[in-house]
């Protein structure tokens, strides 16, 4: 059976991960391959529902991440897999990483129940490449200032829980550097979009 590849993209609000989406989409299609380009939390009807409720609702940490994971079990089943499976090239604006990140680093959700979550919700349907914008928060800060007039409740976190989401964000990097790719985001959209491609290379390896 023939399966295409995942790429995920992740980094604080206001790294500029979104900027690179459809470039990327564009380098894959030019490549003669089927893409889909979807997000979390979201990408089905219901995880669009349940993204409201997140980016909106003041909820328990756990709670959130209860719902984070039931947003990706309905993305993994219903998008993300009959996609992989007919061939097709999935990027997806966030993924598993986030929660980690957010949930784990940023709320201080347990570690443990998160990667229980990990492993009953992925069912093996992991990133082939993740692409992390890295940035730092005084300066992501800036960039969300300047583009969303109304900010959302993760982007209303002060800078001390966008440290900790970039920790965390850096030591998953770390677990597995193949497959992170780790992109400075202080650098300019056509440099950050170079290195960019040369991560896309080497999946068409
Ligand atoms: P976005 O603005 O990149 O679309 O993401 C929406 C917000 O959701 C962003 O602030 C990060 C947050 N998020 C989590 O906290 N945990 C997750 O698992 C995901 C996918 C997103």
């Amino acid at each position: 059976m023939t399966t295409g590849k995942f790429i995920s993209l992740e980094g604080i609000d206001g790294a500029g991960k979104s900027t690179h989406l459809n470039p990327i989409a564009e380098w894959v299609r030019a490549r003669g391959h089927e893409v889909l380009v979807t997000r979390e939390p979201g990408g089905t009807p219901l995880g669009e529902s349940l993204r409201q409720l997140l980016l909106h609702q003041s909820m328990d940490p756990d709670t959130e991440a209860l719902v984070m994971f039931a947003a990706r079990r309905e993305h993994v089943l219903k998008v993300i897999a009959p996609a992989l499976q007919r061939g097709a090239w999935v990027i997806s604006d966030r993924y598993t990483d986030a929660s980690f990140a957010y949930q784990g680093g940023g709320r201080g959700v347990s570690l443990a129940h998160l990667s229980y979550l990990e492993s009953w919700v992925e069912g093996g349907v992991r990133p082939h490449l993740t692409l992390l914008f890295d940035l730092d928060p005084i300066e992501a800060r800036k960039r969300v200032l300047k583009g969303t007039p109304h900010p959302d409740r993760f982007e209303r976190e002060q800078d001390a829980f966008f440290n900790q989401v970039r920790a965390a964000y850096l030591a998953r990097a770390a677990a597995e550097p193949r497959r992170f790719h780790i992109l400075d985001s202080s650098q300019t959209p056509e440099t950050i979009f170079a290195q960019v491609c040369l991560a896309l290379e080497g999946l068409t390896r």
